[in-house]
């Protein structure tokens, strides 16, 4: 495609949640500055994340990290082309601070603004590993939040095949990893745990697993409860290891029907549980073994970052020209829309 707009530096501002975060990034994939603060201290003695808490801690955190993330790019607020901030979905108070905190800059600098929907920043962080990315592709969006699988045509024009029904892939190992006793955020948790069990130890369900594009992973967690309850003696690391394995099965297998489905020989994984080693190493697996091609973007720019931010807003930039001021902040917001 011809690139309108090359060499736009982009700011994008990342508040969805419980990461404070601050990015410059040009032309949707060149990575000048990426700086990430996280609250996991904060969250972790009320095992997960407390709206209020996230939001003033946005409030206090928010200017230093723009400003780290200026310095790490060796940029003053004048040589930005233009503001992007994550506008949806996520916690509605987290949301604002970062959406008024970069209109702000926007207003103040005369830059255009953007509003960046944060699933769509999960798919475009693939651009940040393969600038050379060419669509159509299959994804994965598995976050706390959300698990979807999607047909993307274009940066910003995607198809929604099919999402969760219930839990989130990641709000399952959050839950899992709570009901083990391994704290909070749970991911990072059960896979550390995971790697000295026995992924056949347990055989639990794999939800809908041939069942069409959907997701479903409320009945695996309360297998995983209910299978504790009646072994309290069982291997902690096995059963971390059985769930993770029946989990990780699922969306491996969902991806490569999507794949199967768009006739695509590309697939490409994004949001926080895309960190999962074992995830990644079993996509990389079923891509080498179908002969098509695994794009697995860092764990650094699977988990919630203001990269993604940046580029999606060039890409929205590019495709679509910026976004009203008076545009607000969707805490429910969809992917597509
Ligand atoms: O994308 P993300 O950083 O924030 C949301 O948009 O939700 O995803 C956070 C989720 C949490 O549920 C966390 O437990 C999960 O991603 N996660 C992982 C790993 N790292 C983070 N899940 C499995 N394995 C990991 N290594
Ligand atoms: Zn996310």
């Amino acid at each position: 495609m011809t690139v309108m707009g090359a060499g736009v530096r982009v700011l994008g501002i990342e508040t969805s949640c419980d990461e404070t975060a601050a990015a410059v990034v040009e032309d949707g994939r060149f990575v000048h500055s990426s700086v990430v603060s996280s609250q996991v201290d904060l969250h972790a003695r009320f095992g997960g994340v407390v709206p209020e808490l996230a939001g003033r801690a946005h409030v206090e955190m928010l200017d230093d990290v723009v400003a780290q993330a200026l310095l790490e790019a060796g940029l003053e607020f004048h040589e930005i082309d233009a503001v992007a901030a994550a506008h949806g979905p996520g916690l509605a108070g987290a949301l604002l601070v970062g959406v008024s905190a970069a209109k702000a800059i926007a207003l103040a600098t005369d830059r255009p603004y953007i509003g960046v929907n944060h699933l769509e920043a999960h798919l475009c962080a693939a651009w940040l590993e393969d600038p050379a990315l060419e669509p159509p592709f299959a994804a994965l969006i598995a976050s706390g939040g959300h698990t979807m699988v999607v047909l993307v045509a274009a940066p910003t024009r995607h198809r929604l095949l099919g999402q969760t029904v219930d839990d989130a892939a990641g709000e399952a190992f959050d839950k899992v990893a709570r009901l083990l006793g391994l704290g909070y955020p749970g991911g990072p948790a059960i896979e550390r745990v995971a790697r000295d069990g026995d992924p056949t130890a347990i055989a639990f369900p794999r939800p809908m697993l041939n069942d069409g594009f959907e997701f479903s992973f409320s009945g695996l967690k309360t297998a995983v409860a209910i299978y504790v309850r009646a072994h309290p003696d069982a291997d902690v690391a096995d059963v971390a290891a059985s769930f993770q394995e029946a989990a990780v099965d699922v969306l491996v297998t969902k991806l490569f029907a999507a794949a199967d489905a768009g006739g695509v020989d590309t697939v490409v994984i994004g949001g926080g549980v895309a960190a999962n080693t074992r995830l990644r190493d079993r996509v990389s697996e079923v891509a080498g073994a179908t002969g098509r091609r695994a794009l697995l973007p860092p764990r650094v720019h699977c988990t919630d970052n203001a990269a993604m931010i940046a580029a999606t807003g060039w890409w929205r930039l590019v495709y679509d020209g910026p976004t009203p001021l008076d545009a607000g902040a969707d805490p429910n917001l969809r992917l597509g829309a």
